[in-house]
């Protein structure tokens, strides 16, 4: 298939390009750039052999939009695009609503207008909020979202899911991530937070790499095995994965569809520094901090829906999550920059 991926030059989104082209899709790159580098896509072609067409542009930008699709004809859509900080999103909600909505409402304006009415959309577990029960099915009901970001992706949803409502013709994917972290093997891509990374993983390896002293575990009076809290791992080579599992449901005219996409195991913050440790060899020296506000105890999800009805299942443990992360990190100490 022919796939506009949005966000593509990103950090799920390079890994996704890398899975599409294994499957034999052809992918046209759309970003803006705000949060990734052109040099991803370098690394993307060191990987494949092909560098994916490349358009700089913004979702919210229509004539850019318009001119695309004129030009080229699309399968689908596989929409990354979008602000993600949970903090900044705090502090610049009318950012992220600008950004993620309107911008997501004219691409799939422009999408109708030219016949592509296929969509897989990034969501996330967020819309889950403080889930009723774990692990999180998709019949669980959507929560309270504790930041604007959060209801970015809760709105979206419901923007998406009526819009598949109106116009039958529409096939919705809705990909509800949990936690994706680690890198391709080959270490040429891999996440690249700017400032001081807000996740866990990221983190850890910018204190085994030197950037940062130490780790601050927040907070480890959480109900889970050890006080710390506990989440869903998934590695993003099995993510990425998932998405080409989606496109096979669009083919099948699947009208609108959710799937959670992780692992189904919880790990805390201890077990993931712990298996950090053990699989590098590098020792991570930290502290018990403050509880962050919004975090919850244990988020992790039952993706059995997704193993029966996409036939994707994850294949990467932990293990290979802290090794890829590392070798990602170390080979690469200041991210894409030179
Ligand atoms: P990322 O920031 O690395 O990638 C997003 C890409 O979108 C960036 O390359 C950025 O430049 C681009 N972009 C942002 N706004 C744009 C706009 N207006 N027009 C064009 N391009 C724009 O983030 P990621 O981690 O790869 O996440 C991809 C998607 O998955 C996002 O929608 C994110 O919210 C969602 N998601 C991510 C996680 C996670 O933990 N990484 C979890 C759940 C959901
Ligand atoms: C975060 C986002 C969530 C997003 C998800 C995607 C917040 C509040 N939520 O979730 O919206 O969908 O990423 O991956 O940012 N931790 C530490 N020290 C650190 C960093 C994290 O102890 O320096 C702990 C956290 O308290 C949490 C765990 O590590 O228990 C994972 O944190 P993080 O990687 O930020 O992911 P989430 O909070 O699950």
């Amino acid at each position: 298939m022919r796939i506009l991926v949005t966000g593509g030059a990103g950090y799920i989104g390079t890994h996704t390009l890398v899975a599409l082209h294994q499957a034999g899709h052809e992918a046209v790159v759309l970003d803006n750039l705000s949060n990734s580098s052109a040099t991803a896509l370098d690394r993307v072609a060191l990987i494949t052999g092909t560098k994916p067409e490349f358009v700089q542009a913004d979702i919210r930008d229509r004539e850019a939009l318009e001119e695309l699709f004129s030009r080229e004809s699309f399968d689908a859509c596989i929409h990354f695009a979008g602000l993600k900080a949970v903090g900044e999103s705090v502090a610049k909600p009318w950012e992220y609503y600008e950004n993620n909505i309107s911008g997501t409402l004219t691409l799939l304006d422009v999408m109708r207008r030219h016949g592509v009415k296929n969509i897989i959309f990034s969501s996330s577990a967020t819309v889950y909020g403080d889930p009723e029960v774990i692990p999180i099915t998709e019949d669980c009901p959507k929560g309270q979202c504790t930041n604007p970001y959060g209801w970015t992706k809760s709105m979206l949803e419901q923007i998406l899911t009526d819009i598949q409502k109106a116009d039958p013709e529409w096939n919705v994917v809705l990909l509800r991530y949990f936690n994706p972290i680690g890198a391709h093997e080959s270490g040429l891509i891999g996440e690249d937070p700017k400032g001081v990374p807000n996740n866990l993983m990221p983190y850890i390896t910018q204190v085994a790499v030197g950037k940062r002293k130490k780790l601050s575990v927040f907070g480890n009076d959480y109900n889970t095995h050890d006080g710390t809290g506990v989440r869903d791992y998934i590695h993003v080579m099995d993510l990425a994965k998932g998405h080409v599992s989606a496109l096979k449901k669009i083919r099948e005219n699947v009208g609108l569809a959710v799937y959670n996409l992780g692992t189904g195991v919880g790990y805390s913050v201890l077990d993931v520094i712990h298996a950090f440790e053990k699989a590098n060899g590098i020792r991570i020296p930290y502290e018990i901090g403050e509880r962050r506000p919004g975090d919850v105890d244990a988020n992790y999800s039952d993706p059995s829906k997704a193993w029966k009805e996409l036939g994707w299942k994850t294949e990467k443990t932990l293990e290979d999550m802290c090794r890829d992360s590392w070798n990602w990190q170390k080979k690469n100490p200041n991210g894409y920059e030179a």
